[in-house]
């Protein structure tokens, strides 16, 4: 497939890795100049190209942009009916999408993280996106949502990577003061995680099914996990997570 990414930046750039190898002409928007140049290097198959090349070279489009940019670029674009657009931006609803890429049709918004770029992600969509199956539904997981809300809502979640990941790094830090190790203590909070992670996709196993293996009365988790409760620290996440609904139109 012929694949464009207009606003080569982060995501774009985990998105083109996670896509490498897999015999796909790829064209990125000449912005940002490090990161397109460092993709063509590294990729092969990837041309540097003006946002309107890319777009009209291009079966399926990704619009990796902030959405202030989005608005100002996208309508002087040359899109086609018939022609594919994902976008990945937060605060630009799929309505608005379909004025801006017109006469484009096909058009769906989807979520990934960084992870994209190795595989085994999550990547929610809404509408449902025949193009976003056939480039990413054999390496990573497509989750359809029912409305543009619901992908809101997965929006905000998604904004649980940082703090969750930021907390696992103050416990692997700790870890580190105590034993003078930082590598070995990242490399044993991080592994802890996977393992519990891998056991859920290979047993089916739940949240509850893990906190309820983790309960040991008077253990170290019952006492840490209370600790937490105690403090406030999950009324923080979901005072967080709430104060993320206006944005979101949730
Ligand atoms: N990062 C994530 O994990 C993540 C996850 C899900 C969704 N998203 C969404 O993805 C979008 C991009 O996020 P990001 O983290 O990748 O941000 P980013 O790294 O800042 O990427 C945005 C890119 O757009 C480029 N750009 C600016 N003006 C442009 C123009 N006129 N034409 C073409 N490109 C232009 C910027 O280039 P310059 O650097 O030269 O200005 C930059 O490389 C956002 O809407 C965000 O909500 C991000």
């Amino acid at each position: 497939m012929r694949v464009g990414f207009i606003g080569t930046g982060e995501i774009a750039a985990a998105m083109v890795r996670g896509l490498a190898g897999r015999g796909h002409e790829i064209f990125v928007s000449a912005r940002n100049a490090k990161t397109s140049a460092l993709l063509a290097d590294e990729v092969s198959g990837v041309t540097v190209a003006s946002n309107a090349e890319v777009v009209a070279q291009s079966d399926t489009v990704f619009l990796c942009l902030m959405a202030d940019v989005a608005r100002q670029v996208l309508p002087d674009l040359p899109f086609r009916a018939g022609q594919a657009v994902i976008s990945v931006m937060v605060d630009v609803p799929v309505t608005d999408l379909h004025a801006l890429c017109a006469p484009a049709t096909d058009i769906a918004c989807t979520i990934p993280l960084s992870a994209v770029a190795t595989g085994g992600s999550m990547l929610p969509c809404y509408p449902a996106s025949s193009a976003l199956e056939t480039l990413f539904g054999k390496t990573d997981t497509i989750l359809p949502v029912a409305s543009q809300s619901a992908l809101n809502a997965h929006f905000a979640g998604s904004a649980l990577s940082a703090p969750l990941i930021a907390l696992m790094q103050t416990g692997s830090t700790w870890l580190a003061d105590q034993t003078g190790d930082p590598q070995a203590a990242e490399a044993y909070v991080a592994g802890v995680f996977a393992g519990f992670l891998r056991q859920m996709q290979t047993s089916g196993a739940d949240f509850d099914t893990l906190l309820q293996s983790l309960a040991t009365e008077g253990g170290l988790n019952a006492s840490l996990k209370s600790h937490m409760q105690d403090t406030g620290a999950h009324d923080a996440l979901i005072a967080g997570l709430e104060a993320l609904k206006p944005r979101l139109g949730l």
